[in-house]
């Protein structure tokens, strides 16, 4: 199975393409630990930040899952939460991870340290601090989908190409050595530009597009489910970070590592991500959903479509990308709208 599902981002090599993200799964070092168990190439670990606010939020933090139509369920599948960061000490919790992190190399796998940006300054001292206890890949997260209702300054979204290459050069000189892997937003339509403008500051690899935000108005009570906006991510979502995905390595060039996250529900999802040019992708809401042991689901999946297919992984990656036409440059079909109407329409 193992030369099959490999991949690399950034020289690093990962024995599938199958990352555990940052989020409450695995805000517990026995929760990266079954993540590890489950088969994941690696974990991202919980966030943290500089801002006591930032992690005050996880103690308002809420969570429902919402059915197709999106209305709240049992087993629904999507997942609305408001969210925030680990509540450990940042030195302490960089310091546990990268012990799990020396296990975890001795199987071919990570554990990486992730930040959700407050600001440049806390950043370079979070990266210098992750890079001082020996961790491998630091994702810095810019995106963060709760900035816009956490306390001011708690949580900041960038989205300006010259500050995020700005940003990522700072960041970039306090990880020598180590694998820098920056997240982008999905609240914006220039994810090309930060794509490009992070590999321009010497980013190893970006990863798209964070959740959206969204508000759910509740047919019994009237009242907005949880009360708040909240973040929004479904297997409905995958199409649009494909978009991004595919987008962005035209930019980028084939050459440098995409990971695609939000949406990614099955083995088939995660070969959709890569032929859209992702060459790995980070999963939480199947963990949330059904357990850890979705991980190794996505992975048994995965590998039986590429036995099915007969190709490896890493031939799946940017496939469907480069196969992108533009609207005019397809065939005419005059009357094809026919199709698509009610009768009465052309009657
Ligand atoms: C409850 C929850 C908490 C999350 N916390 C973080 C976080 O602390 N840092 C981060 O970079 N992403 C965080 N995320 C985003 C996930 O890492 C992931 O990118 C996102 O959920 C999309 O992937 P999915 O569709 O597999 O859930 C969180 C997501 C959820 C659902």
């Amino acid at each position: 199975m193992s030369d099959r599902l490999a991949t690399t981002i950034g020289g690093m090599r990962l024995r599938n393409p199958v990352i555990c993200a940052s989020g409450e799964p695995v805000m517990t070092e026995a929760g990266i630990r079954a993540a590890l168990r489950a088969g994941a190439a690696g974990v991202i670990a919980k966030s943290v930040n500089e801002r006591p606010e930032a992690a005050a939020q996880l103690d308002r933090a809420d969570y429902v899952e919402l059915d197709a139509a999106g209305v709240p369920a049992a087993h629904g599948v999507s997942l609305f939460n408001r969210s925030g960061l680990a509540q450990r000490d940042a030195s302490e919790w960089f310091a546990a991870i990268a012990a799990i992190d020396q296990e975890a190399a001795l199987d071919g796998q990570f554990v990486a340290a992730s930040i959700v940006l407050a600001g440049a300054d806390g950043a370079v001292v979070l990266a210098a601090m992750a890079r001082r206890v020996g961790l491998r890949v630091f994702e810095l997260n810019v995106g963060a989908p709760h900035a816009s209702e956490a306390t001011p300054g708690a949580i900041t979204q960038e989205t300006d190409p010259a500050r995020l290459t700005e940003l990522v050069a700072l960041v970039r000189a306090a990880t020598d050595g180590m694998q820098l892997w920056v997240k982008l937003t999905g609240l914006a339509s220039n994810l090309p530009a930060l794509a490009a403008a992070a590999q321009q500051g010497g980013a190893d690899a970006v990863c798209m597009m964070g959740r959206f935000m969204a508000m759910v108005p509740d047919l019994e009570t009237f009242a907005p489910v949880l009360g708040t906006s909240a973040a929004y991510g479904g297997g409905w979502a995958l199409p649009i970070v494909c978009r991004f995905l595919a987008l962005s390595r035209r930019v980028v060039g084939e050459g440098f590592p995409l990971l695609g996250t939000n949406g990614v529900r099955s083995g088939g999802d995660v070969a959709r991500m890569a032929l859209a040019g992702a060459s790995a992708t980070e999963l939480c809401s199947v963990v949330m959903h059904e357990g850890f042991g979705g991980l190794t689901r996505v992975i048994a999946e995965l590998d039986a479509l590429l036995v099915a297919r007969r190709v490896r992984f890493a031939e799946l990656v940017g496939r469907a990308a480069d196969a992108l036409g533009g609207y005019g440059e397809q065939a005419e079909t005059p009357g094809r709208w026919r199709d698509f109407v009610p009768p009465e329409t052309i009657a």
